[in-house]
């Protein structure tokens, strides 16, 4: 099955007449994308990724995969932000949900452990903990090899692996995922014979989750990463190719503009099931990252529902009305659990005798959809069709390239990120990086 943007729940803020009015706008900054004419225009690699990557490498990623899961317990994936997240929505959308802490001999592939994506002692401790009597093998991913969090992450598991295996077993035992050929870790990994694979230059780091950065950790976990592929390239097929009126990707970014000229300045994903948590969270950074800049953007924020409605879901239907939401619908819940009649109905539940747990979860989405709107707040559904490689591998794109076109139409260059460099000038100079003294000075006053 195919990908599908539904806003017919949103029609009574979103018009038909609307829609073909943003038409022209729409087509313009498709093609300023398609046409590689705008803005961020070297970072455009992503666009033919599903179906022009490189085999050679695709290959050594399964034999690499092959190898991890033959000698190691573990895997530690080091990265953050656009080397992070994709791996992770990924691997917790396509596995069991208690993937780590099954039985060795059910899951069959390593356990699989982020670390990089904080600064936090206490996280790496007790990451060093579980790593006790274990072993395992490090994916380092950095596309500019010198990003604080995973650099000090990997300094920290890299001495582990030598202390554990000797110089040359551990560097048998580093994966590196950086830049083809410059850069402090391109440069490590020379030196010490790491196995290395591309962040290619014209992908940008949360645009590459079909690259070797996200590729190796989720075939590592057992995933089938062709058929990842395949789902990609499909949506590659059909969000190129087909009409705006029958167009998801193009649509979406046309409701979402029209909606950001409303006032709906929040934009809140929705999922209903927990294991999609880091799918919303990829989809956070691809379109914050992308939007939020020139002092413009919509606000990319996520609920993981039911549970939120139980807190959030105040806000949502009733507080400040600046939002509107997306919906990520999992048509076929992969397991089915029935209700079962009990003697005593002390909880009432036994209307629900017979029926699907999945049942109950998609009458809450379908009731909160229809409470959410009658409280002002457009929803728009993404139906999903099932928990598998093909849909996520259509997801991914289906965003990626929805993100391209409404950045556009928006009239910012979706591709850079200038705003993420403030906080690390300021870090160096507290930390008393060389170079950085008369910030120091500047900033220690301002403490
Ligand atoms: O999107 C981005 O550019 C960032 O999120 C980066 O991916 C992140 O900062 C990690 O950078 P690097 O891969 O160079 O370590």
């Amino acid at each position: 099955g195919n990908i599908v943007f539904d806003y017919s729940k949103a029609s009574g803020f979103v018009s038909a007449e609307e829609m073909d009015n943003m038409k022209s706008a729409v087509m313009c900054a498709r093609d300023t994308l398609m046409n590689k004419s705008g803005a961020g225009n070297d970072f455009l690699g992503w666009i033919d990724l599903p179906s022009d990557y490189d085999k050679e490498e695709f290959h050594r990623i399964k034999e690499a995969a092959k190898k991890i899961q033959s000698d190691s317990d573990v895997l530690l994936v080091v990265g953050i932000g656009g080397s992070y997240l994709g791996a992770r929505a990924a691997i917790e959308f396509l596995s069991h949900s208690f993937y780590n802490v099954l039985p060795k001999e059910t899951r069959k592939t390593p356990e699989i452990y982020f670390v990089g994506n904080s600064i936090s002692s206490k996280y790496i401790n007790d990451l060093k903990g579980v790593l006790k009597g274990k072993d395992f093998s490090v994916n380092m991913i950095s596309k500019s090899g010198t990003t604080t969090e995973p650099a000090i992450a990997f300094r920290v598991f890299k001495d582990m692996l030598i202390e554990k295996y000797g110089r040359e077993e551990a560097n048998k035992r580093i994966y590196a995922t950086t830049d083809k050929e410059k850069g402090a870790l391109k440069d490590l990994a020379d030196q010490e014979g790491y196995e290395t694979f591309v962040v290619p230059d014209d992908v940008g780091g949360r645009f590459s989750v079909l690259t070797a950065v996200g590729l190796l950790p989720i075939a590592v976990s057992g995933a089938d990463i062709d058929r990842l592929m395949e789902g990609a390239s499909d949506a590659r097929l059909a969000v190129t190719k087909t009409p705006y009126e029958s167009n998801g990707a193009l649509q979406y970014a046309a409701v979402r503009n029209i909606l950001l000229r409303k006032g709906k300045t929040v934009e809140i994903v929705a999922n209903y099931e927990p294991s999609l948590h880091y799918v919303s969270e990829w989809w956070k950074q691809l379109f914050g990252e992308s939007e939020g800049k020139d002092q413009r953007g919509i606000f990319p924020a996520a609920v993981d529902l039911t549970a939120d409605l139980h807190s959030m879901g105040q806000f949502i239907q009733d507080g400040a009305r600046i939002m509107f939401e997306t919906v990520l619908n999992v048509q076929e819940s992969p397991a089915e659990i029935l209700l079962k009649k009990e003697e005593v109905d002390t909880d009432g539940m036994n209307y629900l005798a017979g029926k699907s747990v999945d049942f109950v979860n998609k009458s809450a989405m379908n009731g909160t959809i229809i409470a959410h709107s009658d409280g002002d707040v457009p929803n728009l559904v993404i139906d999903i069709p099932e928990q598998d490689e093909y849909s996520l591998g259509q997801l991914f794109y289906f965003f990626e390239y929805a993100c391209g076109v409404s950045g556009y139409l928006l009239g910012v260059n979706p591709f850079n990120q200038p705003g993420v460099e403030s906080y690390k000038k300021n870090m160096f100079a507290l930390l008393g990086k060389p170079g950085y003294e008369k910030e120091r000075e500047e900033l220690l006053k301002r403490l």
